[in-house]
Protein backbone atom coordinates (compact mmCIF):
# COMPACT_ATOMS: atom_id res chain seq x y z
CA UNK A 1 0.00 0.00 0.00
CA UNK A 2 1.27 3.48 -1.35
CA UNK A 3 2.06 6.06 1.32
CA UNK A 4 0.46 8.91 -1.28
CA UNK A 5 -0.65 7.94 -4.75
CA UNK A 6 -1.86 10.86 -6.94
CA UNK A 7 -3.67 9.63 -10.14
CA UNK A 8 -4.65 12.14 -13.11
CA UNK A 9 -3.60 14.95 -11.34
CA UNK A 10 -3.89 18.56 -13.17
CA UNK A 11 -3.22 22.11 -11.99
CA UNK A 12 -4.46 24.97 -13.78
CA UNK A 13 -4.33 28.49 -13.61
CA UNK A 14 -6.83 30.99 -15.62
CA UNK A 15 -4.89 33.63 -16.29
CA UNK A 16 -6.94 36.45 -18.60
CA UNK A 17 -8.35 34.19 -21.34
CA UNK A 18 -6.23 31.45 -21.44
CA UNK A 19 -5.62 28.73 -18.83
CA UNK A 20 -2.12 27.77 -17.99
CA UNK A 21 -1.56 23.90 -17.32
CA UNK A 22 0.92 24.06 -14.43
CA UNK A 23 0.30 19.84 -13.99
CA UNK A 24 -0.96 17.90 -16.79
CA UNK A 25 -2.13 14.35 -15.88
CA UNK A 26 0.18 13.12 -13.07
CA UNK A 27 -0.21 9.41 -11.78
CA UNK A 28 2.85 8.84 -9.07
CA UNK A 29 2.83 6.56 -5.96
CA UNK A 30 5.51 6.90 -3.55
CA UNK A 31 6.11 4.51 -0.89
CA UNK A 32 6.95 4.26 2.69
CA UNK A 33 10.98 5.08 3.27
CA UNK A 34 11.60 6.45 -0.63
CA UNK A 35 13.83 9.22 -0.90
CA UNK A 36 12.64 10.47 -4.06
CA UNK A 37 14.12 13.69 -6.42
CA UNK A 38 11.23 15.96 -8.31
CA UNK A 39 13.22 17.30 -11.54
CA UNK A 40 12.99 19.55 -14.18
CA UNK A 41 13.38 23.07 -15.96
CA UNK A 42 12.06 25.61 -14.60
CA UNK A 43 8.45 26.28 -14.99
CA UNK A 44 8.01 22.73 -15.43
CA UNK A 45 5.62 22.38 -12.24
CA UNK A 46 7.76 21.10 -9.67
CA UNK A 47 6.74 23.22 -6.94
CA UNK A 48 3.29 23.26 -7.73
CA UNK A 49 3.19 19.65 -7.72
CA UNK A 50 5.04 20.14 -4.02
CA UNK A 51 2.71 22.44 -2.86
CA UNK A 52 0.02 20.21 -3.47
CA UNK A 53 1.91 16.83 -1.76
CA UNK A 54 2.14 18.93 1.09
CA UNK A 55 -1.31 20.20 1.13
CA UNK A 56 -0.56 23.73 0.43
CA UNK A 57 -2.49 23.94 -2.31
CA UNK A 58 -5.28 21.63 -3.94
CA UNK A 59 -5.85 20.37 -7.60
CA UNK A 60 -8.06 21.28 -10.43
CA UNK A 61 -8.63 17.36 -10.93
CA UNK A 62 -7.96 14.15 -9.98
CA UNK A 63 -7.46 12.52 -7.10
CA UNK A 64 -4.37 12.73 -4.11
CA UNK A 65 -4.62 9.74 -1.67
CA UNK A 66 -2.50 10.02 1.12
CA UNK A 67 -2.28 7.31 4.21
CA UNK A 68 -5.45 6.14 2.28
CA UNK A 69 -7.29 9.36 2.80
CA UNK A 70 -8.67 11.09 -0.51
CA UNK A 71 -7.04 14.60 0.29
CA UNK A 72 -8.22 15.95 -2.79
CA UNK A 73 -11.55 16.12 -1.66
CA UNK A 74 -11.02 18.04 1.81
CA UNK A 75 -11.77 21.41 2.85
CA UNK A 76 -8.97 24.28 3.88
CA UNK A 77 -9.26 23.13 7.79
CA UNK A 78 -9.39 19.61 7.17
CA UNK A 79 -6.34 20.31 5.06
CA UNK A 80 -4.66 22.52 7.61
CA UNK A 81 -5.12 19.82 10.22
CA UNK A 82 -3.66 16.87 7.69
CA UNK A 83 -0.70 19.33 7.28
CA UNK A 84 0.20 19.70 10.54
CA UNK A 85 -0.10 15.83 11.09
CA UNK A 86 1.42 13.82 8.25
CA UNK A 87 3.88 16.79 6.56
CA UNK A 88 6.62 18.32 7.12
CA UNK A 89 7.48 21.29 4.52
CA UNK A 90 11.22 22.65 3.79
CA UNK A 91 11.10 26.23 2.17
CA UNK A 92 14.22 27.49 0.09
CA UNK A 93 14.30 30.85 2.12
CA UNK A 94 13.67 28.82 5.42
CA UNK A 95 10.81 30.62 6.62
CA UNK A 96 11.59 30.92 10.47
CA UNK A 97 9.91 33.46 12.76
CA UNK A 98 12.66 36.69 12.64
CA UNK A 99 11.80 37.30 16.25
CA UNK A 100 11.76 34.27 17.24
CA UNK A 101 14.67 31.66 18.95
CA UNK A 102 15.42 28.27 17.40
CA UNK A 103 13.30 26.33 20.22
CA UNK A 104 10.19 28.82 19.80
CA UNK A 105 10.34 28.19 15.43
CA UNK A 106 10.43 24.98 16.79
CA UNK A 107 7.88 24.48 19.18
CA UNK A 108 5.68 26.27 16.99
CA UNK A 109 3.58 23.44 14.92
CA UNK A 110 3.25 21.18 18.44
CA UNK A 111 1.02 23.75 19.51
CA UNK A 112 -1.83 23.33 17.25
CA UNK A 113 -1.70 20.00 19.27
CA UNK A 114 -2.86 19.14 22.94
CA UNK A 115 0.57 18.51 24.74
CA UNK A 116 1.91 19.89 28.09
CA UNK A 117 4.52 22.77 27.44
CA UNK A 118 7.01 20.84 28.86
CA UNK A 119 6.41 17.96 26.41
CA UNK A 120 6.35 20.50 23.95
CA UNK A 121 9.90 22.06 24.84
CA UNK A 122 11.29 18.40 25.31
CA UNK A 123 10.71 17.05 21.82
CA UNK A 124 11.56 20.74 20.30
CA UNK A 125 14.84 20.56 21.88
CA UNK A 126 15.30 16.94 21.43
CA UNK A 127 14.33 17.48 17.73
CA UNK A 128 17.15 20.65 17.54
CA UNK A 129 19.95 18.12 18.88
CA UNK A 130 19.48 15.72 16.17
CA UNK A 131 19.64 18.00 13.53
CA UNK A 132 22.75 19.19 15.91
CA UNK A 133 22.04 22.45 16.81
CA UNK A 134 21.28 21.53 20.91
CA UNK A 135 23.86 24.22 21.27
CA UNK A 136 22.05 26.95 19.55
CA UNK A 137 18.66 26.60 21.05
CA UNK A 138 18.48 30.58 21.99
CA UNK A 139 19.69 32.10 18.99
CA UNK A 140 17.49 34.04 16.92
CA UNK A 141 17.86 33.25 13.12
CA UNK A 142 19.84 36.35 12.54
CA UNK A 143 22.22 35.06 15.20
CA UNK A 144 22.52 31.25 12.97
CA UNK A 145 24.63 30.73 9.75
CA UNK A 146 22.38 29.91 6.42
CA UNK A 147 23.23 25.98 7.02
CA UNK A 148 22.25 26.24 11.07
CA UNK A 149 18.89 28.09 9.81
CA UNK A 150 18.25 25.94 7.02
CA UNK A 151 18.74 22.82 10.08
CA UNK A 152 16.54 25.15 12.44
CA UNK A 153 13.69 25.07 9.68
CA UNK A 154 14.49 20.85 9.28
CA UNK A 155 13.88 20.50 12.80
CA UNK A 156 10.38 22.52 12.83
CA UNK A 157 9.59 19.98 10.49
CA UNK A 158 10.35 16.48 11.90
CA UNK A 159 9.31 17.93 15.51
CA UNK A 160 5.46 17.20 14.52
CA UNK A 161 7.06 12.96 13.20
CA UNK A 162 5.70 13.87 9.87
CA UNK A 163 4.87 10.84 7.41
CA UNK A 164 6.31 12.93 4.86
CA UNK A 165 9.37 15.38 4.52
CA UNK A 166 8.65 17.42 1.68
CA UNK A 167 11.61 20.07 0.55
CA UNK A 168 11.48 22.73 -2.26
CA UNK A 169 14.79 23.58 -3.25
CA UNK A 170 16.20 22.91 0.08
CA UNK A 171 20.23 23.85 -0.54
CA UNK A 172 18.89 26.99 -3.11
CA UNK A 173 20.49 29.58 -0.84
CA UNK A 174 23.36 27.89 0.39
CA UNK A 175 26.87 28.07 -0.86
CA UNK A 176 28.33 24.40 -2.06
CA UNK A 177 30.39 22.90 1.24
CA UNK A 178 26.66 24.15 3.06
CA UNK A 179 24.65 22.06 0.91
CA UNK A 180 26.76 18.88 1.01
CA UNK A 181 26.57 18.91 5.10
CA UNK A 182 22.59 19.63 4.75
CA UNK A 183 22.50 16.84 1.86
CA UNK A 184 24.18 14.40 4.50
CA UNK A 185 21.59 15.47 7.14
CA UNK A 186 18.76 14.48 4.48
CA UNK A 187 20.25 11.06 3.68
CA UNK A 188 20.87 10.53 7.68
CA UNK A 189 17.35 11.27 7.78
CA UNK A 190 16.72 8.53 5.15
CA UNK A 191 18.84 6.31 6.90
CA UNK A 192 16.61 6.74 9.53
CA UNK A 193 13.22 5.34 7.30
CA UNK A 194 11.77 8.87 6.82
CA UNK A 195 10.22 9.48 3.58
CA UNK A 196 11.92 12.66 2.07
CA UNK A 197 10.99 14.46 -1.80
CA UNK A 198 13.05 16.74 -2.01
CA UNK A 199 12.71 19.05 -4.78
CA UNK A 200 15.56 20.36 -7.18
CA UNK A 201 17.03 21.72 -10.23
CA UNK A 202 20.58 20.33 -9.74
CA UNK A 203 21.80 16.90 -10.81
CA UNK A 204 24.24 17.14 -7.44
CA UNK A 205 21.23 17.34 -5.52
CA UNK A 206 19.27 14.80 -7.08
CA UNK A 207 22.31 12.07 -6.58
CA UNK A 208 21.62 11.83 -3.32
CA UNK A 209 18.24 10.37 -3.99
CA UNK A 210 17.14 6.51 -4.68
CA UNK A 211 14.34 7.57 -7.13
CA UNK A 212 14.52 10.59 -9.79
CA UNK A 213 11.18 12.12 -11.31
CA UNK A 214 11.64 14.22 -14.18
CA UNK A 215 8.64 16.63 -14.87
CA UNK A 216 8.44 18.57 -18.48
CA UNK A 217 5.42 20.48 -19.01
CA UNK A 218 3.69 19.50 -15.69
CA UNK A 219 4.49 15.77 -17.10
CA UNK A 220 6.21 12.88 -15.48
CA UNK A 221 8.93 12.54 -18.65
CA UNK A 222 10.64 9.86 -16.54
CA UNK A 223 10.89 7.76 -13.67
CA UNK A 224 13.67 6.06 -12.29
CA UNK A 225 15.66 4.45 -9.43
CA UNK A 226 19.13 6.11 -8.89
CA UNK A 227 21.65 3.45 -10.96
CA UNK A 228 24.47 5.73 -9.30
CA UNK A 229 23.10 3.99 -6.12
CA UNK A 230 22.29 0.60 -7.70
N1 LIG B 1 -0.20 31.13 -8.85
C1 LIG B 1 0.06 30.97 -10.15
N2 LIG B 1 -0.70 31.58 -11.09
C2 LIG B 1 -0.46 31.39 -12.40
N3 LIG B 1 0.50 30.59 -12.91
C3 LIG B 1 1.28 29.94 -12.02
C4 LIG B 1 1.10 30.08 -10.62
N4 LIG B 1 2.03 29.31 -9.99
C5 LIG B 1 2.74 28.72 -10.97
N5 LIG B 1 2.30 29.10 -12.20
C6 LIG B 1 2.81 28.63 -13.49
O1 LIG B 1 2.84 27.21 -13.47
C7 LIG B 1 4.00 26.70 -14.09
C8 LIG B 1 4.76 25.80 -13.10
O2 LIG B 1 5.26 26.60 -12.06
P1 LIG B 1 6.14 26.00 -10.86
O3 LIG B 1 6.36 27.08 -9.88
O4 LIG B 1 5.50 24.76 -10.39
O5 LIG B 1 7.50 25.64 -11.63
P2 LIG B 1 8.88 25.05 -11.05
O6 LIG B 1 9.14 23.79 -11.80
O7 LIG B 1 8.82 24.98 -9.57
O8 LIG B 1 9.93 26.15 -11.53
P3 LIG B 1 11.25 26.73 -10.78
O9 LIG B 1 12.34 25.70 -11.03
O10 LIG B 1 11.54 27.99 -11.52
O11 LIG B 1 10.95 26.94 -9.34
C9 LIG B 1 4.81 27.91 -14.54
O12 LIG B 1 4.56 28.10 -15.91
C10 LIG B 1 4.25 29.04 -13.71
O13 LIG B 1 4.34 30.25 -14.41
MG1 LIG C 1 9.82 25.99 -8.02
Amino acid sequence: MSLLRIENLSKEYQMGDNVLRALDGVNLGIERGDYVAITGTSGSGKSTMLNILGCLDRPSSGRYILNQKDVSQMDPDELAEIRNREIGFIFQSFNLLPRASALDNVVQPLIYQHLPRQERLRRATEALQHVGLGARLDHLPNQLSGGQRQRVAIARALVTKPSILLADEPTGNLDSRTTIEIMRLFDDLHAEHQTIIIVTHEAEIARHCHRIVRLEDGRVAEDRRNRELA
